[in-house]
C-alpha cells in the first residue's frame, strides 16, 4: 500500500515536471534551459553539452555550425527525443520531454521529421515504399498511405522516380526521397544533420532551394546542422556550438574556440578542431 502510495506520489511528481507551463511566448516551440549532456568514455566524462539555452519560433528556418565534435548531433539528438539529457529541461510544443520514458518520447518523434547526412533508405525499397514507411508503422491504409506519399513526391520533384530504388538514385535524389519521408507524417518540426555533407555543390544548391521552399510552403520548423557556410547562409537565423555551448554571434564563437584551442594547448592537448564556420 505505502508503495503504491509512493508510486503515485512519484508519478505526479513526473507529470508536474512534464508539464512545464508553455514559455512566455506562445510563438516559441522549442526552448532548452541549461542543458547537459555528458557521457562515459571508459572512465572518463565527455561532457558533450555544457548549458545549452537556446529559444526557437514557430516556423524559423535556422542553422546550428559548429567544429566536428562540438556537440551539434547531440543536441538534435535531444531536441528530436532520440536521446535523453544528463540535466536541463527541453520544452517542446509546451512539454518538457527531458525527462518523458522511452514510450513518450516514441510519441514525441512522431511529430519530428529526421534527414541526416547518409539518407538512411531501405536499399530493398523503391522511393514511393520508403516515403509510405513510416505511416505503414503507424496503421494507416494502403491507399490513403501511398496518396500521402504520392502527395510529398510530388512536392519534393520526385514524382517521375517514385519506383526507382535507392541504388538507382543520385545522392541528391536520395536526399529528396529522405525528405519526402519526413515529410510524410506532417511534422510540426524537422530536424537536418549535415544534409548536404554527402552531396555535390551544385545538388547542393537546389537542395537548399527545396528545404527553403518547404519550410515556407508548410510553415515547419526546421533546424540544419552543418559545417557548411552556404548551408548556413540559406537560413533566416545562424547559431553556434563550440565545445557544448551555444553562441548567437559568429564572432562569439570563434573567440570562443581560439580560447578552447589555447586552454587544449596548455594541457599539452594539441588536438587540431578547425572551425570551419568562418576562421580564417
Ligand atoms: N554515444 C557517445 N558516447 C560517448 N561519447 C560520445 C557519444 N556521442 C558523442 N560523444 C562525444 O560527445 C562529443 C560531441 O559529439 P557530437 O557527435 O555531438 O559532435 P558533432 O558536433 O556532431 O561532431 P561532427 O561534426 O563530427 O558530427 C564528442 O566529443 C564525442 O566524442
Ligand atoms: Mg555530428
Amino acid at each position: 500500500m505505502v508503495d503504491d502510495y509512493n508510486e503515485k506520489v512519484k508519478e505526479s511528481m513526473r507529470q508536474e515536471e512534464r508539464s512545464v507551463p508553455f514559455a512566455s511566448d506562445y510563438r516559441i516551440v522549442l526552448e532548452t534551459k541549461d542543458l547537459k549532456k555528458q557521457y562515459m568514455q571508459g572512465k572518463v566524462v565527455v561532457h558533450a553539452l555544457r548549458g545549452i539555452n537556446m529559444t526557437v519560433e514557430k516556423g524559423e528556418l535556422m542553422s546550428i555550425r559548429g567544429p566536428s565534435g562540438s556537440g551539434k548531433s547531440t543536441l538534435l539528438n535531444m531536441i528530436g527525443a532520440l536521446d535523453r539529457p544528463t540535466s536541463g529541461t527541453i520544452i517542446l510544443e509546451g512539454q518538457n520531454i527531458a525527462r518523458m520514458d522511452k514510450n513518450q518520447l516514441a510519441e514525441v518523434r512522431q511529430r519530428i521529421g529526421f534527414v541526416f547526412q547518409y539518407f538512411n533508405l531501405i536499399g530493398r525499397l523503391s522511393a514511393l515504399e520508403n516515403v509510405q514507411l513510416p505511416l505503414s508503422v503507424r496503421g494507416m491504409p494502403g491507399p490513403e498511405r501511398k496518396a500521402k506519399a504520392m502527395e510529398v513526391l510530388d512536392l519534393v520533384g520526385l514524382s517521375d522516380r517514385i519506383k526507382h530504388k535507392p541504388s538507382e538514385l543520385s545522392g541528391g535524389q536520395q536526399q529528396r526521397v529522405s525528405i519526402a519521408r519526413a515529410l510524410t507524417q506532417e511534422p510540426s518540426f524537422l530536424l537536418m544533420d549535415e544534409p548536404t555533407g554527402n552531396i555535390d555543390t551544385k545538388t547542393r544548391d537546389s537542395l537548399l532551394q527545396l528545404i527553403k521552399m518547404v519550410n515556407h510552403e508548410k510553415k515547419i520548423t526546421t533546424i540544419i546542422i552543418t559545417h557548411d557556410a552556404a548551408v548556413a547562409k540559406i537560413t533566416n537565423r545562424q547559431v553556434y556550438i563550440v565545445d557544448g555551448l551555444l553562441y548567437n554571434t559568429e564572432d562569439e564563437a570563434i573567440q570562443a574556440e581560439m580560447n578552447y584551442k589555447a586552454i587544449e594547448g596548455e594541457n599539452g592537448n594539441g588536438t587540431e578542431r578547425k572551425m570551419e564556420a568562418g576562421l580564417p
